[in-house]
C-alpha cells in the first residue's frame, strides 16, 4: 500500500480507541527496528524525522530508506512525518519530498528556541495547514510550550513554565483546522523530564482531560513520551555511562491519556537509551570487537524490543490489517469537499 496520510491513520485510531506510537529515526538501523517491531506486533505506525535527523542522515537517504520499508512491509500502514517543523519552508520541503505529515511548531519562532506569540503561531500554522491539505498532507500543531531541547529545538526548562490553555487550544484548532494538536502537559524532550516519579504537580493529566473534553473528535497528541525505564538506565550506567538518575512519563499515565483523545504518542528517548546500552555492552564485554555490525545488530535487537512493547501497551498493536491506505490525492478531495471536516467539534 502506499504511504498512508496521518489524518487516516490517527482516524482510523480514534474509531479503534487506540494509540499510535510516532518513533524518531536517522538511520537505517532504527527504521528496520521499528519495522519489525510492526510486523511482530501487527501494528500500523508513524516514522518521523526531526529537522537534525534530516540533516544527519541527508534528507534523500532518510526519505529512501523509509520508502525502502514501505516497499518491504507493504501490509504495514506507515505515515511519515516531519517532527517539528519550525517554519512554512520546513514543512514545504518535507511535502515536496513526499512526507504525507507533518509537524508545524509554531509554538516557537523560526530560531527553535524563543516562544513565540499565540497570533504568530495560528499565522505560521495556518498557512502550513491550507498548503499542506490542498496535497492531502496531515497537519499537526503545537499550543503551549514543552520543557526540554531536542535536537537543538527547544525552549528548555521544565516543561511547566508554558502549559496549554484549555481554551486558548480550543481557539487554536478553530482557527487553524490542525488535523493533530500537540499540547503541553508538563512533559519535556530528552532522559531528564522528571525528578522523581511525576504525580499531579508536575504532569498535569487534568489539562489533557479539561482539553478533549473541549476538543472530543480533535486528535491530541503527546510529545515527550519516552517512559525512561530504570532498567535501560542501568544498562547504561553499568558499562560505563554516566546517567543521572531521573524519571520519565509513567506508561500507565499515556493510557490515561489515549482514554482521553491522545491519539499520536512521540517516543524517542527510550530508543536511543535501549540503543546506547546494548553497544556500550557489546564494547565493554569484547573490547577487541571492531566490526560494526557487532554491535549495531544488538542495538537493533534492543530498539525493537522497546518499540514492540509500546506498541502492544498504546494498543496498536494488531491493527495493521484493519484498513488500506487512501491515496493523498483522494484525501486531498476531501479536504477540498469538506467531506475531512477540518473545524473542530467543540463542547460547551
Ligand atoms: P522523548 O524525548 O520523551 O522521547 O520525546 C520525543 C518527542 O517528543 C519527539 O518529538
Amino acid at each position: 500500500m502506499p504511504l498512508v496520510s496521518m489524518r487516516q491513520l490517527l482516524d482510523e485510531a480514534a474509531k479503534g480507541g487506540y494509540g499510535v506510537g510516532a518513533f524518531n529515526v536517522n538511520d537505517m538501523e532504527q527504521i528496520q527496528a521499528i519495522m519489525a517491531a510492526a510486523k511482530e506486533t501487527n501494528s500500523p505506525v508513524i516514522i518521523q524525522a526531526s529537522r537534525g535527523a534530516r540533516s544527519f542522515a541527508q534528507d534523500r537517504f532518510l526519505f529512501h530508506l523509509i520508502l525502502a520499508a514501505n516497499e518491504l512491509y507493504p501490509e504495514i500502514p506507515i505515515a511519515m512525518h516531519q517532527d517539528h517543523g519550525n517554519s512554512f519552508e520546513t514543512c514545504k520541503s518535507a511535502i515536496d519530498l513526499g512526507y504525507t505529515s507533518v509537524m508545524m511548531d509554531g509554538s516557537l519562532k523560526e530560531d527553535g528556541k524563543t516562544p513565540a506569540s499565540f497570533e504568530e503561531n495560528v499565522a505560521v500554522t495556518k498557512r502550513v495547514v491550507d498548503f499542506a491539505h490542498e496535497r492531502g498532507v496531515t497537519v499537526e500543531g503545537e499550543i503551549g510550550v514543552l520543557g526540554g531541547v531536542e535536537d537543538g529545538h527547544g525552549a528548555g526548562g521544565t516543561g511547566l513554565e508554558h502549559v496549554t490553555d484549555p481554551d486558548q487550544a480550543v481557539e487554536f484548532a478553530e482557527l487553524t483546522g490542525v488535523d493533530a494538536l500537540a499540547i503541553a502537559i508538563g512533559t519535556s524532550h530528552g532522559a531528564y523530564k522528571f525528578s522523581k516519579k511525576p504525580d499531579g504537580s508536575v504532569l498535569k493529566m487534568d489539562v489533557l482531560i479539561a482539553i478533549h473534553k473541549r476538543l472530543p473528535n480533535t486528535h491530541l497528541v503527546m510529545h515527550g513520551s519516552s517512559s525512561v525505564p530504570k532498567d535501560l538506565q542501568d544498562v547504561i550506567n553499568k558499562y560505563g555511562g554516566k546517567l543521572k538518575e531521573t524519571w520519565g512519563v509513567p506508561v500507565e499515565e499515556i493510557q490515561l491519556g489515549i482514554r482521553n483523545g491522545v491519539r499520536k504518542v512521540n517516543v524517542d528517548t527510550d530508543n536511543r537509551l535501549a540503543m546506547t546500552g546494548a553497544i556500550r555492552k557489546v564494547l565493554w564485554e569484547s573490547p577487541e570487537k571492531f566490526d560494526p555490525r557487532d554491535y549495531l545488530k544488538p542495538a537493533r535487537e534492543a530498539m525493537q524490543k522497546v518499540v514492540a512493547t509500546r506498541m502492544t501497551q498504546f494498543g496498536q498493536a494488531g491493527h495493521a490489517g484493519d484498513y488500506k491506505a487512501v491515496s493523498i490525492t483522494e484525501i486531498a478531495k476531501g479536504y477540498k469537499d469538506g467531506s475531512l471536516k477540518t473545524k473542530p467539534l467543540v463542547a460547551k
